[in-house]
């Protein structure tokens, strides 16, 4: 998809479709809306009386043939109230635009942003919102929807001296909207197309194109630096695992700079274990590997965007399988740190492999953590699939992770990290057991249990098991993977 800027004015733009937004308020069209209102004969103001223009947060209105404009369509979208519009609204409103003329088989649009909105923000915000919507999981359907594609998006609105901001906004957009449907396509996969060594051969591949450096440790080397808490979790699948590490080094690095240690779950698929998990949607089970999935994903994006920090991804996968070798509740299995761990349930897997890559990336040098993960259903209860679970051990990291998640438009939301809770992980028969004892903070003692293997290295977790996956479609984004945290983390890294 091609993604230019427009310089004509309104009046001149010749298109399959003109796209722009409406507020959500009672004074009568403003600006840039009152200048096309003017051009159409008054067309707005009338559909506004008439109540099929109210503004409303992603209505959309469409006029085929507006009288006194070149455009073929004029497509009107409500973006709620002034007062409350952000580059956040902006991204789902361009990505409402996208999926709603590409399902009309439109092949070209061209999106005007509204008086003052010819920012460098605004045009990223576009770009990642066409791109992330033109994304579908259509992959393995053999009747393709041939007709239904865009082909262009024109960015309009920017005045002569805006140009460059909106040109910079668009090679931003583009990298991390690519990034993030590459994630995409990871989550997508089922499991019999994409094991631990599949998922790793794709990892190697994206990070030698992009000019990272990348190691693949497999199942011999994860034995040599006695990985046991990932070993255990794979010795139940005929798949061995895989420990993906990619690095990006800046070209200029100070000795004393942070290194950035991204550390992601990839489970390819979930099945529990011996402590299985019932039949009724385990299919879903295939998306318990979008921590890692994100990670790469965002290795790709900072690839591109050459920040100048060190960053460290390891990504940690294997399937969670009830083979006959598999560990069974009551296991005592001995970490890379040294730790011993009581494995109560063998679903509780993911702070396994957790435990292993956290210690990995301090040892390849990391100085702060964060990790990402489907890790808990809990989480679900907690905070819906409305917002990412954020757990930290530093205030001052945590708040910065915060502050880039509202950059981005990722809703997050910190959850407690009380002593008390880290008690109910307290081993009987080793140093920690990897389930909680019975009290309910099913999320916070799985972030706990992490965070044991983060030590004193700033560390935070995302749990985004209620937020990688969305379970039916959305106006401006497909059902299924979302590509939860890449935003925020591109956000998080480009500003250190
Ligand atoms: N992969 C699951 C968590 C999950 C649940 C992700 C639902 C997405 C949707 C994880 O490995 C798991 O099974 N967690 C258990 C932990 C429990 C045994 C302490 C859970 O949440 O039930
Ligand atoms: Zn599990
Ligand atoms: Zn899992």
């Amino acid at each position: 998809m091609q993604i230019t800027v427009e310089p004509k004015s309104f009046a001149v733009i010749e298109t399959e479709a003109l796209v722009t937004y409406v507020f959500d308020d009672n004074d009568g069209p403003q600006g840039r809306v009152a200048e096309l209102d003017k051009l159409t004969g008054g067309l707005l103001s009338r559909l506004n009386k008439g109540g099929e223009l109210t503004g409303k947060l992603l209505e959309t209105t469409l006029v085929h043939s507006p009288a006194g404009l070149k455009a073929a369509r004029l497509l009107l979208i409500g973006a709620g109230k002034r007062d409350q519009f952000s580059g956040a609204i902006l991204r789902k409103v361009a990505g409402v635009a996208l999926r709603y003329l590409k399902s009309r088989s439109v092949h070209g649009l061209v999106f005007a942003v509204r008086e003052n909105g010819g920012t460098q923000e605004f045009a990223q915000a576009i770009t990642e919102g066409v791109i992330t919507a033109d994304f579908e999981t259509d992959k393995y359907k053999t009747d393709k929807k041939k007709d239904k594609f865009i082909e262009g998006v024109a960015i309009s609105g920017y005045s002569d001296a805006e140009k460059s901001a909106a040109q910079k906004g668009i090679s931003r957009g583009r990298i991390i909207g690519e990034a993030q449907n590459f994630a995409r396509d990871l989550v997508n996969e089922p499991s019999n197309k994409l094991t631990p060594k599949i998922l790793a051969e794709k990892a190697e591949a994206m990070a030698k194109e992009a000019g990272l450096a990348v190691e693949i440790l497999d199942e011999k080397k994860i034995a040599d630096l006695k990985m046991g808490a990932l070993l255990s979790v794979a010795q139940g699948s005929v798949e061995p695992p895989r420990m993906i590490v990619i690095t990006y080094t800046p070209p200029n690095l100070k000795p004393t700079a942070p290194v950035v240690g991204l550390v992601g779950k990839a489970v390819t698929f979930d099945t529990g274990g011996i402590s299985i998990k019932p039949a009724d949607g385990m299919e879903k089970m295939k998306y318990d590997m979008a921590g890692g999935a994100t990670m790469i994903g965002i290795m790709r994006a900072l690839a591109a965007l050459k920040p100048n920090v060190k960053v460290i991804c390891v990504v940690p996968s294997t399937e969670n399988m009830p083979g006959g070798k598999a560990q069974k509740p009551g296991d005592i299995q001995t970490a890379m740190s040294g730790k011993t761990i009581e494995v109560l349930n063998t679903d509780a897997e993911g702070r396994l492999i957790l435990a292993d890559g956290v210690h990995y990336a301090k040892q390849l040098g990391a100085t702060h953590l964060v990790d990402a993960a489907t890790l808990t259903g809990a989480i679900v209860v907690a905070l819906a699939n409305v917002n990412v679970g954020v757990f930290g051990s530093d205030q001052a990291w945590t708040d910065r992770l915060l502050a880039s998640a509202k950059e981005a438009g990722e809703k997050m939301w910190q959850l407690p990290m009380d002593d008390e809770y880290r008690e109910f992980i307290k081993g009987s028969f080793a140093d920690i057991q990897n389930i909680g004892s019975g009290k309910g903070g099913g999320s916070i003692t799985g972030a706990w249990f992490i965070r044991e293997f983060a030590g004193d290295t700033p560390w935070i977790h995302l749990d985004i098991a209620g937020t990688a996956w969305n379970d039916d479609a959305k106006p401006w984004l497909a059902k299924g993977p979302t590509g939860v945290a890449l935003r925020t983390l591109v956000q998080l890294i480009t500003s250190l």
